[in-house]
């Protein structure tokens, strides 16, 4: 049988180890997805399923055997006779220094937060154990951006995901949100960094706010802890793409 340039050729079936337990899976498939399929917990926060890999949170880093590097389990495919560990004392702290970097950046005040009991960087650090942070706390003064009728961005709660840059772009195709700046300088914008409201290509459709993991975007009118992300809509809509 020939094939045409463009045919993809079949998944191969590899086998690894993660955690010590044999599994198998298919050439293509990323070290997280395997690790899932096998009821192996891997914290994330960038990492959304149905939208592209960002590999950006690190939070998903893992030990692979013969490499003293960590890799990012979001974005390394597995291959052939692969050992990697997932839970280890040094991944643990590299994890809470990641988390203790995210919380000193910008301003997380839970107690005053809308996402209060919502959030997935508090629901990390509390499965992680970081109760206290070593860092000094940077506080910036940063704006909240509350121009437009229904929704807010507040760059107080950011944590730079790039999930709502990424289903804006993916799913919703109006490509209104972007980053811009470089390292503690990055900020989400909207078009070309104007205020939400004069955002023109913004269909308010709201998938950025249900797809952020923080309170950085929120519906307005909400009070402390009542912002509750619904993300049901995600997988349906990716399905309906693929279809
Ligand atoms: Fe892999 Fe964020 S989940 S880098």
């Amino acid at each position: 049988m020939t094939m045409s340039p463009t045919t993809k050729p079949p998944a191969e079936s590899l086998t690894l180890t993660i955690d010590g337990k044999d599994v198998s899976c298919r050439s293509g498939q990323t070290i997280l997805d395997v690790a899932r399929e096998n009821d192996i917990d891997i914290p994330t926060l960038c990492q959304l399923d149905g939208l592209t890999t960002w590999g950006g949170c690190r939070l998903c880093l893992v030990e692979i055997a013969g490499s003293s590097k960590l890799f990012a389990s979001c974005a390394t495919q597995c291959t052939e006779g692969m050992n990697i560990t997932t839970q280890s004392d040094r991944l643990l702290n590299y994890r809470r220094m990641i988390l203790e970097m995210l919380f000193s950046e910008r301003n997380h005040i839970c107690a005053v937060c809308v996402s209060n009991g919502h959030c997935e960087l508090q629901s990390m650090a509390q499965k992680l154990g970081v109760t206290h942070i070593h860092l000094p706390y940077r506080y910036p003064k940063l704006t909240v951006d509350s121009s437009q009728d229904r929704f807010r961005l507040d760059h107080n709660r950011c944590i730079l995901c790039s999930r709502c840059v990424r289903v804006c772009g993916e799913i919703e195709g109006a490509h209104t949100k972007d980053l811009k700046g470089r390292g503690i300088k990055t900020f989400v914008i909207n078009d070309l960094d104007q205020p939400w409201a004069d955002a023109k290509s913004c269909t308010t459709c709201g998938k950025c706010v249900h797809v952020c993991p923080v309170g950085a975007l929120t519906e307005r009118g909400t009070a402390v802890s009542e912002m509750a992300k619904r993300r049901a809509f995600l997988p349906y809509l990716t399905s309906m793409r693929e279809h």
